[in-house]
């Protein structure tokens, strides 16, 4: 076995007022893995990630990155490897330029100002804002300042990305350009990414790995066809099955059209309905 790259196992942490945010917390992220935080408004995903990237500490268990317990690394050797984007983009932004923002990780580092350059351009690339290197933060549309975030974390080289709703307050292009990207930087840069979302239509299409997260604790983890399952569970936590499933579902269990499975995509949905089509077409011949 490979030590994960990331490993929470929390037993529990409360906020000072005596919220429990988080209870028996067990996920490890594989190298390379995408890996979802799946929960309804409440269930403590931002509070996970925040443990997760070391900002929370006074927690009962233990987070690992690389191995090695993350209380007792330096905040410089975890920004190395790993960064959390915000919810919001304003809560992390704050030099004047898209360049000077992204610009800002790298330098504090200490890299000469060419390889600054060089970094900020390759970032700007990746996130396709090369471009608008110069522009002023402020005239930003809501999404290309989530760009400029992510931006931000590639130029010092993070190989760990933690994204709290990456797609939250997108319009569904700006929503299936933001899955793209990290799709792309997973799939092509090799980036290991744990997303916080409750978006769940989004989630079989893009994701390995898969963790619902219910008033603080991991409900199910698996893939996401092993975890998305009935509709009945997940509004025991809150949440509802892809729009498509719910159809499927439906149509198998309560019209008890024979289907095998019930996909989770549209994709997959279509080769399934292409099929019965097809042999209830054979029957009839
Ligand atoms: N600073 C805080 N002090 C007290 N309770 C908090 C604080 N931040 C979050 N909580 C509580 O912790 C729980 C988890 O919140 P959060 O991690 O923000 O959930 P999510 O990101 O899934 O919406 C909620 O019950 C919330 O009210
Ligand atoms: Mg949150």
């Amino acid at each position: 076995m490979t030590t994960p790259r990331l490993s929470a196992h929390i037993e529990s942490f409360s906020y000072p007022d005596g919220t429990i945010a988080l209870s028996d917390i067990m996920i490890d992220v594989e190298r390379g893995e995408f890996t979802g935080i799946l929960g309804s408004n409440g269930s403590g995903k931002t509070t996970l990630l925040k443990v997760m990237d070391g900002l929370i500490k006074d927690y009962r268990g233990r987070v690992l990155l690389d191995g090695e317990d993350i209380r007792g690394l330096s905040p410089t050797r975890i920004y190395r490897k790993m960064g959390l984007v915000f919810q919001n983009p304003d809560d992390q932004l704050f030099a004047h330029t898209v360049f000077e923002d992204t610009a800002f990780g790298p330098r504090n580092m200490g890299f000469a100002e060419t390889e600054v350059a060089e970094r900020v351009r390759g970032a700007l690339r990746e996130v396709d804002m090369e471009d608008h290197a110069g522009k002023s933060i402020h005239n930003l549309s809501f999404g290309q300042k989530k760009r400029v975030c992510i931006a931000g974390l590639l130029a010092m080289g993070h190989e760990i990305l933690l994204l709290d709703e990456p797609t939250a307050g997108l319009d569904p292009m700006g929503e299936y350009r933001m899955m793209e990207l990290l799709t792309r930087l997973n799939r092509e840069s090799g980036v290991t990414i744990v997303m916080a979302t409750h978006s769940v239509d989004l989630v079989p299409v893009f994701l390995h790995r898969l963790h619902i997260l219910s008033r603080g604790r991991i409900a199910r983890g698996g893939t996401p066809e092993e975890v998305l399952t009935a509709p009945a569970e997940m509004s025991d936590v809150k949440l509802r099955l892809p729009h498509i499933a719910e159809l499927i579902y439906r149509l198998k269990h309560e019209d008890k059209l024979p289907f095998d499975r019930v996909p989770l995509t549209i994709g997959e949905a279509r080769r399934e309905i292409v099929e019965r089509l097809a042999r209830g077409e054979d029957k009839k011949k």
